[in-house]
């Protein structure tokens, strides 16, 4: 029986590995360095989608919308081609149009863009991004 005591040791080295709260703070410590004097924050970008707070408008295009959007499947209007957007931007009623229809979804596009756990807001400023509106 090798899988007992392998489970065994893997146990008590996840709590060697996270005895104290000081240890914890020790080591998310670079993170925040990172942050604080780097132009891009890598290391703020992987502690939030840890800790599910919110996400970052690339993320959320980069996982639920490009697939979609970035080729301009079943008519979506493309990544960045500002036109598309801004026709229809002016038929919905502007920024907040787009993100109701994003929200209810329109024919091919489903509801919240398959992003069902993106609030108003992620999904506003991932329409903000992919149009280049404002
Ligand atoms: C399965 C493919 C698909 C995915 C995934 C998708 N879309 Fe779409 N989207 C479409 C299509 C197709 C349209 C055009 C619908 C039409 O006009 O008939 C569209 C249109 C839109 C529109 C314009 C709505 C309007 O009123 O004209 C917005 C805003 C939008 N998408 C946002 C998003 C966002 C944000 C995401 C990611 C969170 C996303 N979409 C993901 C296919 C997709």
């Amino acid at each position: 029986m090798l899988a007992v005591p392998a489970a065994v040791l893997t146990l008590w080295a996840v709590n060697a590995q996270a005895s104290t709260n000081d240890d914890i703070a020790k080591r998310l410590e670079p993170v925040g360095k990172v942050c604080v004097q780097g132009q891009e924050c890598q290391g703020m970008d992987v502690a939030v989608s840890a800790g599910g707070g919110a996400k970052s408008a690339d993320d959320i295009i980069a996982t639920h919308c490009t697939a979609c959007h970035s080729i301009g499947l079943l008519g979506a209007p493309k990544v960045g081609d500002t036109a598309a957007w801004k026709e229809r931007a002016d038929k919905e009623g502007g920024l907040d149009g787009l993100l109701a229809k994003a929200i209810t979804g329109l024919n091919a596009m489903p509801p919240k863009g398959t992003c069902s756990e993106c609030s108003d807001a992620e999904l506003k400023s991932a329409i903000e991004k992919m149009s280049g509106l404002k």
